[in-house]
């Protein structure tokens, strides 16, 4: 399922699901946001296993991307990542509602994520869109300094605050 969001300056920006050709671009933005990314096999497993993987693309550009696995009533985000130079537009609101009305739509009733504290940016997006921290998992990410804890997050699908599309810029 593709969706058609608001267009960008030339090209239609849409939602559709990620394919191997997007792991050259993708690998260039993982490596830029994260000071521990994913390799790309563990994309390639991602998509060997038939997890959501979405991609966000402007015409030939993709803009971002995100995996969830699910089972039964329960999703998990595993990653979720903008492109710096398209971050501050909305587009991390869009694509994760755009996933989670994906997976109520089978009948996932709460979706799960790990984030860590000192990320600022997540923590506020996903309090945002409905997620709440319900625990801690000590020493979960890899870290300078040795290892950052993280913190587990829900959101029950039914219950969450819809984002307003026309603020959006
Ligand atoms: C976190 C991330 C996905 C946000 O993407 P984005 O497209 O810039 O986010 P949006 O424009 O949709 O912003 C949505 C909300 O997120 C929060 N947010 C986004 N950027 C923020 C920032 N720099 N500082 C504080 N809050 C921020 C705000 O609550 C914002 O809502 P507001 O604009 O009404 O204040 C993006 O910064 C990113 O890809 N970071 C690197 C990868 C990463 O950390 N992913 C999450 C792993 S758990």
């Amino acid at each position: 399922m593709s969706a058609q969001l608001q267009p960008s300056s030339s090209d239609e920006r849409l939602i559709r699901p990620l394919c191997h050709s997007d792991l050259e671009q993708l690998m260039v933005i993982e490596e830029a946001s994260y000071d521990f990314p994913w390799t790309q096999a563990i994309f390639k497993d991602c998509l060997r296993a038939g997890y959501g993987c979405y991609a966000m693309v402007s015409g030939a550009e993709l803009e971002a991307y995100a995996i969830v696995s699910s089972a039964l009533d329960e999703a998990h985000l595993l990653n979720l990542c903008v492109k710096s130079s398209a971050r501050g537009q909305g587009l991390a609101v869009l694509m994760l509602d755009h996933i989670l009305c994906e997976v109520e739509l089978r009948s996932v009733d709460r979706c799960f994520l790990e984030v860590r504290p000192s990320n600022k940016p997540a923590r506020r997006l996903y309090q945002q869109m409905g997620f709440r921290v319900i625990g801690r998992r000590p020493g979960y990410y890899p870290a300078f300094d040795g290892r950052e804890d993280a913190w587990v997050m829900v959101c029950h699908l039914t219950d969450r605050p819809r984002p307003e599309y026309e603020d959006l810029q």
